[in-house]
């Protein structure tokens, strides 16, 4: 339990996070929820990766961690259901997806329907899938930025409910702008999760809704510089 400004005291919401590579997201909410300002418990951080660099980081704040490879699995269906079943022994109320760079098939998303958050580094619905800086780069755009959204069977396409723009600079590289990209989703996902854990933030009827309100856009973080 934890008290938000002398206020009423707040349960902590338990999430497991889902990583494959460095882990910068779960980084920036795990430290946040150690310092008390994320009203969150990681009870685990879980990739589809041995090697995932984020596993060693999240160890070193001693959170759980696991790994579940799909090479040990027939399909994308079996191995989805032992995942779902490896999450489910931690007993999560949110899923977030940080980084995991899986498909997940119906079955898993319907086992945490409403309960799975994601982060996608371009404005959607622009870019969806891989080479998200590259591919605004290419097209010469003058914003580009990250999105938080519900995670739904359609791929990158699920409610939106927070997006951060970023200034594309004239000399900017795939690295430099996904450096910027990335300091930008640290804020917005720790937000989403915030609003979530404090029962602000839903997924009802496939929109999301923000205090009792559905979302007729994306609450916008305009680029700054
Ligand atoms: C992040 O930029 C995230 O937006 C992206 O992977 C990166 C993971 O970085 N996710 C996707 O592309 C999902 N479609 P991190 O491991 O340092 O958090």
């Amino acid at each position: 339990m934890t008290s938000i400004d002398g206020g009423a005291p707040l349960e902590k919401l338990p999430i497991v996070i889902l990583i494959s590579g460095r882990g910068s997201n779960m980084l920036a909410i795990a430290e946040r929820a150690a310092s008390g300002a994320l009203p969150v418990e990681v009870r685990a951080v879980i990739s589809d990766k041995a090697e995932a660099a984020g596993l060693a980081s999240a160890a070193a704040l001693n959170i759980p961690t696991r790994s579940l490879s799909p090479r040990e699995f027939a399909d994308r269906a079996s191995y989805d259901q032992a995942l779902a079943a490896l999450l489910e022994s931690f007993q999560p109320q949110l899923v977030v997806l940080a980084g995991f760079m899986r498909i997940l098939s119906p079955g898993f998303i319907a086992t945490f329907a409403d309960r799975i958050l994601n982060i996608h580094p371009s404005l959607l619905p622009l870019y969806r899938g891989l080479h998200t800086h590259r591919r605004a780069l290419e097209a010469r755009d003058s914003l580009h930025g990250c999105s938080v959204h519900f995670v739904t069977e359609e791929l990158d396409g699920g409610p939106l409910v927070i997006q951060a723009q970023v200034k594309v600079r004239p000399d900017d590289s795939e690295s430099s702008l996904s450096a910027r990209v990335q300091q930008q989703e640290h804020s917005i996902y720790s937000q989403a999760i915030d609003w979530f854990a404090r029962g602000r933030l839903q997924l009802r009827e496939q929109r999301a809704w923000l205090d009792d309100r559905p979302l007729e856009a994306p609450v916008i973080h305009a680029a700054s510089d």
